[in-house]
């Protein structure tokens, strides 16, 4: 049976590695990355500063060469294509970027018309495209400004536009909110919502704000030294015990502890393990397990809770494996191996209680 375009990727990228022939220090940015985006769904990709975000982004583009690997956009393989024939594949994807960088001298429409300029369309289609797309985004009263009369974030919008005037398969953004302020952000961040829910369109955010992944993304990867560490729909992999993810989503205080207690970190979802059925089993294991700090959250419309425990040092094993048994520890769906619940014993801090 022929792929329905809904299974077909709009990204998906295949075994990505990106080795810089940095003098006598190769240093491989990218090792053996997979990464995929559905249309209709925007994906947050996060790491530490080297983690290889930018190069993903270079690469996806094929503005930097892959050592190996593969990319597909909209079906089609970029890896493989000539340059001339990569030149009008890449207009498949739209670039937002933290800093938009908008043409002075030219009205904003005749911003959102420039791509289509150099891609040849005529001039009435391209002032129809423009007008359409400033309306989409909220300027539509605005046509004849200039880039210098706009806020920052109109500005931004304006950025959207344009990268949405050539009908592209995937929005790529690159930090699309880090110059603005949190209001601001917001209102764009919604708008790009509306954009994908209207145009189902694929988006790929690249960004350092955790607070992005949870008001916009639907599926998160989270990048470490050019590996996927973790990779999820959002809300499942902020349930996820032991998930360096989820502690960034839902953040939870930890509490110093003494040398005789450790720190069991815990998080679920409250449609897979309601919180009355948590509390039950804390309340049987009584001294065992105390709540050291809580909070329940809504990420992604689903509710996500994290605990953090204070459990005596002798008895961790065993409050483990009464936790194991209601399913509070690794998550079937998906969470790596090796990325148990994380006893932190201390022995410096008294013991606070
Ligand atoms: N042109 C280059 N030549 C050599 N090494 C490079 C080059 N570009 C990036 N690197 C290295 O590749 C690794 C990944 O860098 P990259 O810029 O992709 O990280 P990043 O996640 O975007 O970081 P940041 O959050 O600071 O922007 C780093 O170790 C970096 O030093
Ligand atoms: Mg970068």
């Amino acid at each position: 049976m022929p792929p329905t375009p809904t299974d077909t990727p709009r990204v998906r990228l295949t075994g990505l590695r990106k080795v810089y022939d940095a003098g006598t220090h190769p240093v491989t940015a990218l090792d053996g990355v997979d990464l995929t985006v559905a249309a209709g769904e925007i994906h947050g990709v996060v790491g530490h500063s080297g983690a290889g975000k930018s190069t993903l982004i270079r690469c996806l583009t094929l503005l930097e060469r892959p050592t190996s690997g593969t990319v597909e956009v909209d079906g089609v393989e970029l890896t493989g294509l000539p340059e001339r024939r990569l030149r009008s594949a890449r207009r498949r994807i739209g670039m937002v970027f933290q800093h938009v960088n908008l043409l002075d001298s030219r009205t904003i429409a005749g911003n959102v018309e420039y791509p289509l300029q150099i891609a040849g369309v005529g001039r009435r289609e391209r002032r129809e495209r423009a007008r359409e797309l400033l309306d989409l985004v909220g300027l539509g009263d605005r046509l004849d400004a200039h880039p210098a009369q706009l806020s920052g974030g109109q500005r931004q919008r304006v950025g959207i536009a344009r990268a949405l005037a050539a009908r592209p398969a995937v929005l790529l953004c690159d930090e699309p909110t880090s110059a603005l302020d949190g209001a601001t952000t917001r209102q764009i961040l919604a708008l790009i919502r509306d954009l994908r829910d209207r145009l189902s369109i694929a988006v790929l955010v690249i960004t350092h704000e955790m607070s992005v992944v949870r008001e916009v993304c639907d599926t998160v990867t989270l990048l470490d030294a050019g590996r996927v560490a973790e990779h999820g729909a959002v809300a499942e992999v902020a349930g996820r015990t032991g998930s360096r993810l989820a502690r960034d989503l839902v953040p939870v205080p930890d509490l110093p502890v003494g040398s005789e207690r450790s720190l069991l970190d815990v998080a679920y979802t409250t449609d897979r393990t309601p919180t009355d059925q948590v509390l039950r089993v804390l309340a049987d294991l009584g001294p065992d397990a105390q709540v050291a700090a809580g909070t329940i959250e809504t990420i992604a419309g689903r509710q996500v809770g994290r605990l953090q425990l204070d459990v005596p040092a002798a008895r961790t094993d065993a409050v483990r494996a009464r936790l194991a048994e209601i399913g509070l520890l690794g998550d079937p769906a998906g969470a790596p191996a090796d990325t148990g619940p994380t006893a932190v014993p201390t022995d410096d801090a008294e013991v606070t209680r």
